[in-house]
């Protein structure tokens, strides 16, 4: 008798765990809202503009962790704004292609394909592809020239998502930047990809802009453009194991444009890879800046160059187009920079350019450990640098900045 209690008491407890532990397994995978159902009535090969926001709009409403689910087929896709604050944390997971209007004035923000907005606790994953649809917008693109150019749509925007992932899914074929980070704090890319052909124009990979705490990991980025750029007002900022190329290369800057820009900071490029890229890792700065900043704290180690113009390069007179007065020296004070264990091909004779502001040199830069061949035929290597006094350690005397220029 005393037996066969303690037996059954045992079985009850068995099922009672079992299931609370299967119900905590549902919350962290979380409620579902699956497009394609009969609910939200998505198709493949059609528009789902209107069942993707009606899923987000529930999911976002649930008081427990939430995923809205794009599964596998192509879709068509005016734009989306996944908009919070939402209640729960939640995921949006997308398998299939989501497929942009190739005209992108059409959009009501014609500026914007997809955004991320007033998040926390986001995640958005998945094998799955936002293609832009970019190849007409490319052709037509005079936005150097023409300020109402309308080749402006940026595949996707993040703007104040706080303690978010993005991991696995492809940025395809922007018509602009593929990617533009602005107002977050700690939100991480990984495995992220960015592709698009070397020559289409303005395509950066991914901006980031007054943002603190941005990471970028283990991530393939080929575009027309910066593989990342980095603007004013970005912090503690960690990209590694990234491979770049084609493309522009990792640049911080451009600076110094415009008025109440803010100080960028903290910025760890490690582990990364660049190949035929038409830039290794940079600084610019515009001369004859309206307002005083400053560019601290910025460390890259550990880089490989594969056959890339101006593997290291920092330059205070970027002025692309000539729309600028380089006789005024920009006011951005580069400090505490380093340069460390850079080795590969450059595809450039000038491999290390250090052109500091005329009246604001550059303070505590450092150079160790760099390892760069020339690959082409025009002359032997060399470095140019001005207004600088580097730390050289480990570096060659044709790259050390012994040549004045
Ligand atoms: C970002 O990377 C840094 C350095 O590796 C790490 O300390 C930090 O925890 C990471 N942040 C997030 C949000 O993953
Ligand atoms: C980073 O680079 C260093 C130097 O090349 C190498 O020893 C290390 O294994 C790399 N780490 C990763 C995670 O790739
Ligand atoms: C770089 O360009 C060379 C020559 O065009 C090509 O063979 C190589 O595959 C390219 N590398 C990458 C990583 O794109
Ligand atoms: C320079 O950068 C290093 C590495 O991030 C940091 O520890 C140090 O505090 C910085 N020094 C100054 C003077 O900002």
């Amino acid at each position: 008798m005393g037996l066969k209690l303690v037996i059954n008491m045992l079985l009850i407890l068995m099922v009672l765990s079992s299931t609370s532990a299967g119900r905590s397994r549902e919350l962290l995978a979380g409620a579902a809202f699956d497009v394609t159902t009969a609910k939200y009535g998505a198709k493949p090969n059609s528009d789902i503009t209107q069942a993707l926001a009606n899923a987000w709009k529930d999911a976002c409403a649930s008081t427990s962790a939430s995923r809205v689910i794009i599964p596998k087929g192509t879709y068509k896709l005016k734009e989306a704004s996944f908009k919070g604050p939402c209640k729960a944390p939640i995921e949006v997971q997308v398998q299939g292609t989501l497929q942009a209007p190739p005209d992108g004035a059409q959009l009501s923000k014609p500026d914007t394909w997809i955004e991320f907005s007033y998040l926390d606790r986001f995640t958005l994953s998945g094998s799955g592809t936002f293609d832009g649809q970019g190849q007409k917008a490319w052709k037509e693109n005079d936005c150097h020239k023409n300020p109402k150019c309308s080749s402006i749509t940026v595949n996707m925007r993040f703007h104040s998502v706080k303690n978010s992932l993005v991991r696995d899914v492809t940025s395809l074929n922007s018509k602009n930047f593929h990617v533009n980070v602005l107002s977050c704090e700690r939100l991480t890319f990984q495995h992220f990809t960015v592709a698009a052909p070397g020559d289409s124009v303005n395509t950066d990979g991914i901006h980031i802009g007054r943002s603190t705490g941005v990471n970028i990991t283990d991530s393939k980025i080929g575009t027309g453009d910066d593989c990342i750029s980095i603007g004013d007002g970005t912090k503690q900022l960690t990209i590694t194991k990234v491979t770049c190329g084609p493309g522009h290369g990792i640049s911080i800057g451009s600076l110094g444009r415009y008025p109440k820009e803010e100080p960028v900071s903290g910025i760890h490029i490690r582990n990364c890879t660049l190949s035929n890229t038409s830039n290794g890792v940079r600084i610019k700065t515009w001369p004859n800046s309206p307002a005083a900043s400053t560019a601290s704290d910025i460390h890259f180690e550990d880089i490989i160059m594969n056959n890339v113009g101006n593997p290291i390069l920092i330059d205070q007179e970027y002025c692309p187009w000539n729309q600028c007065n380089k006789q005024a020296s920009s006011k951005i004070k580069i400090s505490n920079v380093s340069f460390k264990n850079i080795r590969g091909t450059s595809s450039t004779p000038v491999a290390v350019k250090i052109a500091c502001a005329k009246g604001l040199p550059c303070d505590k830069v450092e150079m160790t450990d760099i390892n760069l061949k020339y690959s082409g035929k025009q002359g032997s290597i060399t470095s140019q640098c001005s207004n600088v006094r580097p730390t050289i350690t480990r570096v060659a005397n044709t790259l050390a900045c012994a040549t004045k220029s």
